[in-house]
């Protein structure tokens, strides 16, 4: 088995890997920092007697990151799980920050999924996870730039999953996690939401297995999403969310 792992260095997406370690799988690691990525693969290697090829690629370089893409083939298992959450109130006021949240969370992984499909459609096989985010069903005034470029990936990664629907070797899964206790929210006050990178990987690689189009991590999270969703307008705008 050969997997390729784009934004390699997240924590969720180690886990990812992790998933599938034991069956020793060759392992390319994909993320823009080397070092973190060279001590990844080493413990891919020690730990689970995989095969690693590392490649340094920051993905708002999108010349860079094709070059690296039009390298790959033969892959069963992509994924695409870097993130730059940002600040929602610096992005009002910079517009430097604005584009690099849509930069990093949607232009990249625009790319990166043409890219992955361009491959998955000559090799006629190929499962992607695509990480999105709860943040992406309804825009909240706390991070609606974030979130409407994971929910942009949404609409993107359906439109993959209409081309090739037609073959039952190609798969296109979006994770939707809610809260994870990662470096991405190292700041923020952890509760009763919160999950650890394990079990939502955990998750993502159970929901690609059983060729699920959508999954939620942990699963509660589709009912917190569907009342916020729902909920109407009127009694939407009196919440601080
Ligand atoms: N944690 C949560 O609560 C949560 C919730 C919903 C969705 N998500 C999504 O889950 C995914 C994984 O995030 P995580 O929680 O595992 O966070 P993480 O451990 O902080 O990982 C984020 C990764 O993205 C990489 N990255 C950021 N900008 C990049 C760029 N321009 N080029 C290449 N790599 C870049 C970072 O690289 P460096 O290592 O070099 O910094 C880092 O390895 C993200 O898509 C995130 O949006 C997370």
């Amino acid at each position: 088995m050969k997997i390729c792992c784009f934004g390699a260095n997240s924590a969720i997406a180690k886990h990812i890997v992790y998933e599938y370690a034991d069956s020793s799988p060759e392992v390319i690691l994909v993320g823009r920092d080397q070092q973190k990525l060279d001590v990844e693969a080493q413990h891919l290697k020690a730990r689970y007697s995989c095969k690693t090829q590392v490649f340094s690629c920051d993905f708002t370089n999108t010349e860079k990151t094709i070059e690296v893409c039009k390298t790959l083939k033969d892959i069963d298992v992509f994924i695409i799980a870097h993130g730059y959450l940002g600040s929602q109130d610096e992005a009002q006021n910079n517009h430097s920050e604005l584009q690099k949240i849509i930069d990093v969370n949607y232009t990249s992984y625009a790319h990166l999924l043409e890219e992955v499909g361009r491959i998955v459609d000559m090799q006629q096989f190929g499962k992607t996870i695509v990480i999105g985010s709860v943040a992406g069903d309804r825009g909240r005034q706390s991070n609606y730039i974030y979130g409407s470029s994971k929910g942009a990936i949404e609409l993107y990664v359906q439109g993959i999953q209409h081309r090739f629907a037609h073959n039952p070797k190609i798969h296109f899964l979006l994770a939707k996690p809610g809260f994870v206790d990662t470096p991405m929210t190292k700041d923020f006050p952890k509760g009763p939401l919160w999950a650890k990178p394990k079990a939502v990987a955990k998750l993502m690689v159970q929901g690609l297995n059983k060729n699920k189009r959508v999954v939620y991590t942990p699963k509660f999270w589709f009912l917190i999403m569907t009342l916020i969703k729902w909920c109407p307008f009127f009694v939407f705008k009196k919440t601080k969310l």
